[in-house]
């Protein structure tokens, strides 16, 4: 029988606010996608009256959304302790965000370079490596090579021994995930930084360390960030993991790097007012010199506005008081808040890892203690595959994801044969019944 569990998370107010849980499904998929809020959708609705594009027209709905726009990049920044709105570019997802550095680095890799990376990435940060050292610099006569960081199996921990001898002082950056999507696992990023700052490469700017690019995914909704404690270049995430609608991913990046990289995208905004000839273009200011073309102006706002609801649901889902706000946030604010997410769900892993363990022929991948993980379980069974599994899950009301979830290596390193697991993941609205529920469901799917 899994405990009951003390919390400061008001969770009857919290899923009040989930039209997906009000209308009776169990949301165990999380690691995917989130569930979006009533306040987030009606918020669209409430700027249908001011709906006009951004940086582009005089009217007073276009400059009120322009603003509306804006202060959401504070916001952004805000919530990861960042310097400033200019260290903060949105893409359409945290693919094209990696894809928007390895882009933006690509003239910069000298022929005998290597970038490092891990067998436990998501393939965005796995298969842009290995594009440009497989497929486009060796059109240009440069070759660079692309190396893998192996990880436990049975603990699932990545092998910062494997990691030291790998990165050198030809590593022009490493690109590593904070927590696996697949395994579960907390990176020790401040022992990783030490390595890729150790490895002596000279970047362009006169910098002797290798850059440090970390995919955010899972790591930016379940955990508090202080951007500049980790001082690492390249932060990526998606809005869509943490109660925003799909649409946006963000690339946090340090300053002076934006200032002098090439932009990933050429076009409209994205230059200098007037600076466009024949000769000569002149690119616009932080953030804008990274945001060619109209953006997705709405999904920006309503990201920026789902920090702000989080921030609410998490301390005191009766006000909205960050919800309604328009004033900065605050470091301590966003700390207790994600602090109080990441104790609730090491609770809420203490149980499941306590109810998988009861599953006979079942095995669970990733650390076995709550504090080293956070709460996705990816299994496969001896008994049925994990699309069987996966399929009579649903059946039962119990959404999972059966695949590889884009950690493919990973799979193979397993030797998994189809390279798939079967993966239920919770989030902070999640009660400890509904991890329970799932798993009772799986044990009953497993016995059939
Ligand atoms: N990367 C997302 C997942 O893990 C889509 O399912």
């Amino acid at each position: 029988m899994a405990k009951k569990i003390t919390t400061d998370l008001d969770l009857i107010r919290i899923r009040e606010n989930f039209p997906a849980i009000s209308s009776g499904r169990i949301i165990t998929n999380n690691a995917a996608s989130t569930q979006t809020t009533f306040k987030l959708l009606e918020l669209c609705k409430k700027l249908a009256p001011l709906y006009d594009n951004v940086h582009r027209g005089q009217s007073t709905a276009s400059i009120k959304m322009t603003e509306i726009f804006e202060e959401s990049y504070d916001t952004i920044a805000d919530f990861i302790g960042a310097e400033s709105p200019q260290n903060i570019i949105l893409y359409r997802n945290a693919t094209e965000a990696i894809n928007s550095v390895m882009y933006s680095l690509l003239t910069e890799f000298r022929d005998g370079d290597n970038v490092v990376t891990t067998f436990m990435e998501h393939n965005s940060n796995y298969v842009p490596w290995y594009g440009l050292c497989k497929e486009i610099l060796p059109r240009f006569g440069v070759n660079v090579e692309c190396r893998l960081i192996n990880f436990d199996k049975a603990t699932g921990e990545l092998d910062l021994n494997h990691m030291s001898s790998l990165v050198d002082r030809k590593t022009k950056i490493v690109c590593c995930t904070g927590v696996s999507n697949f395994l579960g696992t907390i990176n020790p990023l401040q022992k990783i930084k030490q390595i890729a700052d150790k490895s002596g490469y000279e970047q362009p700017d006169g910098d002797r360390r290798s850059y440090l690019l970390i995919d955010g995914c899972q790591l930016v909704p379940n955990l508090f960030i202080d951007i500049n404690k980790l001082n690492i270049d390249f932060l990526v995430w998606s809005f869509h993991k943490m109660l925003a609608p799909f649409g946006i991913g963000t690339l946090y990046a340090k300053k002076d790097i934006l200032s002098r990289l090439r932009p990933f995208l050429y076009g409209g905004d994205m230059i200098a007012e007037g600076k466009v000839s024949q000769e000569y273009v002149g690119y616009n200011k932080l953030p804008w010199k990274f945001t060619a073309g109209t953006p997705n102006i709405l999904g920006t706002i309503l990201s920026a506005a789902a920090i702000r609801n989080l921030l609410d649901l998490v301390l005191n889902p009766e006000k909205n008081k960050y919800f309604n706000s328009k004033k900065r946030l605050n470091k301590a604010v966003v700390k207790k808040a994600m602090k109080r997410i990441r104790v609730y769900e090491e609770k809420l892993s203490s149980i499941a890892l306590e109810e998988f363990q009861q599953i006979p022929d079942l095995y669970l991948f990733g650390p076995k203690d709550a504090k080293k993980r956070i709460s996705l379980f990816s299994f496969v069974s001896k008994k049925k595959d994990p699309f069987q599994i996966a399929n009579e899950l649903s059946k039962e009301k119990v959404e999972s994801r059966a695949g590889c979830h884009c950690a493919t290596l990973a799979h193979h390193y397993y030797r998994l044969n189809p390279p798939a697991s079967c993966r239920l993941s919770y989030y902070f609205y999640n009660t400890s019944d509904e991890v329970k529920f799932s798993i009772d469901a799986l044990k009953k799917v497993l016995k059939k």
